[in-house]
């Protein structure tokens, strides 16, 4: 197995390439004027199993363009089979029809990669895992929240509540709670499908002068962890973290999460940032070791 370094995901990719003990192979990369991608790949994938590590999060048409491009060069100089990583899977939150006239972005993008040349995927922490299911090609998720989860317990937070702050979330908190002990529990949130206006509600639940870490997939403009932060710390809460494995962070949101009292926010390389305090190389090296042997 090779493994093809996405400009998007640079070290991470060098991190996994390292634990994994596999060759890399580099991408040369570039941007026409009118806005084009070009790469190409510096080195042979003939008759050789790759996997291209590159993260789809902003700027996603670019990073998807960048992929499809390397997953057909790859297959165009005699690649036998292409596993596609991607730790970040762009529009796969739109995974249904919600109003008359929508497209299902998350089966399009599959479809696309398909074209391109990709065998199968592995993803992390992807928003709705049945999406993955409708995929004619194998794709698997993998969760990041044990690994988030045990940086905070290294951090001296055991024993924290874990908060899940939707009803979708629910699993994340659980598997958070396993490594941090401590309680978990979650809130009612509702977004207006037109609006985009979100509505977060408390459920039973005590956290008075308890540490308590939101768990998300997502953090994106910051308004679901604002709202969970806030009855957190309307119901007591001692200390609010907030924790997630796609750290997008769009605009101010950053500025805005820490004014309502959160104390920081921890993410992964998922999405590269000053919020990935936690590396995804051991988990992605891990099931990319098993799946070779599998
Ligand atoms: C949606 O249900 C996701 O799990 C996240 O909660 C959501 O994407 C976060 O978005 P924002 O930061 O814009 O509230």
């Amino acid at each position: 197995m090779k493994l093809i370094i996405g400009p998007a995901s640079e070290n991470l990719a060098i991190k996994t390439a390292k634990l994994a003990g596999y060759e890399k192979i580099k991408v040369i990369k570039k941007q026409f004027p009118d806005g084009e991608v070009y790469i190409r790949l510096d080195g042979s994938v003939k008759n050789e199993n790759v996997a291209i590590l590159q993260t789809t999060c902003p700027p996603q048409n670019i990073n998807l363009m960048q992929l499809v491009f390397m997953a057909s060069a790859a297959k165009l100089s005699g690649a036998k089979k292409v596993i596609g990583i991607i730790p970040y899977l762009a529009y796969a939150r739109q995974d249904k029809i919600f109003l008359p006239g929508e497209n299902i972005s998350a089966d399009t993008i599959a479809q696309m990669l398909k074209a391109s040349g990709i065998d199968e995927i592995i993803t992390v922490n992807v928003h709705q895992e049945d999406v993955l299911k409708r995929f004619s090609f194998p794709a698997k998720n993998l969760s990041a929240i044990p690994l988030l989860a045990e940086y905070i317990k290294q951090r001296g937070h055991n024993g924290a509540f874990s908060l899940a702050p939707d009803k979708g979330a629910v699993h994340i908190a659980e598997q958070a709670k396993k490594v941090l002990g401590g309680e978990s529990g979650y809130l009612e949130k509702r977004r207006d499908r037109y609006t985009g206006e979100l509505s977060v509600s408390k459920k039973n639940f005590n956290v008075k002068g308890k540490t308590s870490i939101i768990f998300d997939d997502i953090i994106s403009t910051g308004g679901t962890i604002i709202k969970a932060a806030k009855i957190l710390l309307d119901l007591g809460a001692a200390r609010v973290f907030a924790a997630c494995v796609h750290p997008l962070l769009i605009g101010n949101a950053e500025k805005r999460i820490l004014n309502a009292g959160v104390e920081e926010i921890i993410g992964t390389d998922s999405v590269p940032s000053s919020f990935s305090k936690v590396s995804l190389a051991p988990l992605i090296s891990q099931e990319i070791k098993a799946h070779e042997i599998g």
